[in-house]
């Protein structure tokens, strides 16, 4: 068995289809992650150059051994996708053509208890993607007020029970400091009122404050904005942006901006309606059943 992490890039052979016509140029893998994505491109397009950016150091140390073998094919920065146009230019590239994402975790960050990212794992409350710095979900859970980290939880994921999470939350960090996953989630599961050993097909009733605790600790929407605004400024005359995401605030705000670019004419869309897992790849790997890929192609470059 190999020591490298596993994590099985979602909606891959739609990927590598919307890629392959870019064959001979360069194209940034925003989220590079453990390299899955970046390896089945380079490997389907041997002209093809990727530069992957993630802003965990461990996914890229993966990605790094995965993808030696390209070569110089592989450019590698540590950076959030936020500061697309920043990154570029530190390598020395202004445009390409291709951009793509796919948001969110991978499998090993979900598994390493230390990020304490997962309910199930008991960790600590972490949930930093770049540990370089900013708050973390310890900080949230503890320093918010009730009514702030209501809202929080309502907007990141829509939980409809924010308010009596946010207050069993209050209730509980009187007595000391909310520290531990495990701990989050159980509290979550008594302040709904749901066993989640019986949950029977449902998701866990902690699902969405931890989703929204990580986005909000991450700034997920924010950095998603940025990179929809940086796309079409970096991408050459026919280059294409495509983006996976796994949350509905995050695939309207793909939609939307590809819809105003699209009147505009300033992109082309490539899928009308969003890619989504069929039923094989939603068995084998649980992460596809929420995937979305959208795809759009620049018009006219800069
Ligand atoms: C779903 S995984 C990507 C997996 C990758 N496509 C593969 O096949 O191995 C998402 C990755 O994006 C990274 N990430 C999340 N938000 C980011 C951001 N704003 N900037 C850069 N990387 C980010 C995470 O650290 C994680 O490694």
């Amino acid at each position: 068995m190999s020591d490298v992490p596993i994590h099985v890039p979602v909606l891959a052979d739609e990927v590598v289809t919307h890629f392959g016509g870019l064959n001979d140029q360069v194209i940034v893998d925003c989220t590079v992650g453990l390299g899955g994505h970046a390896a089945l491109l380079l490997e389907h397009n041997p002209a093809m150059r990727v530069i992957g950016l993630d802003v965990d150091e461990d996914n890229l140390a993966t990605a790094g051994e995965r993808l030696a073998g390209y070569g110089e094919r592989v450019r590698l920065v540590r950076a959030n996708f936020a500061d697309l146009d920043e990154a570029l230019v530190g390598v020395g590239v202004s445009q390409v053509g291709g951009v793509l994402a796919d948001l969110g975790v991978s499998s090993s960050q979900l598994a390493d208890s230390e990020r304490g990212l997962s309910f199930e794992v008991d960790g600590p409350l972490d949930m930093r993607l770049d540990r370089r710095g900013g708050r973390t979900a310890a900080d949230l859970v503890n320093g918010l007020a009730e009514g702030a980290l209501a809202d929080l939880l309502y907007v990141q994921s829509q939980e409809r029970q924010s308010r009596r999470i946010a207050r069993r939350i209050c209730q509980v960090r009187r007595q000391g400091r909310l520290n531990s996953t495990v701990m989050l989630a159980r509290l979550v599961a008594s302040a709904v009122g749901q066993d989640p050993a019986s949950r029977r097909g449902r998701i866990h009733p902690a699902t969405r404050t931890f989703m929204a605790l990580r986005m909000a600790v991450n700034g997920e929407t924010a950095a998603l904005g940025r990179l929809l605004e940086q796309a079409p400024r970096r991408l050459s005359t026919g280059g294409r942006v495509g983006i996976v995401s796994f949350h509905s605030v995050e695939d309207r705000m793909v939609k939307e901006d590809f819809r105003t670019r699209s009147r505009a004419g300033e992109y082309r869309l490539l899928t009308k309606k969003p890619i989504v897992a069929g039923a094989e790849e939603k068995s084998e790997n649980p992460r596809s059943r929420s995937a979305k890929l959208r795809v759009a192609e620049l018009l006219l470059g800069p």
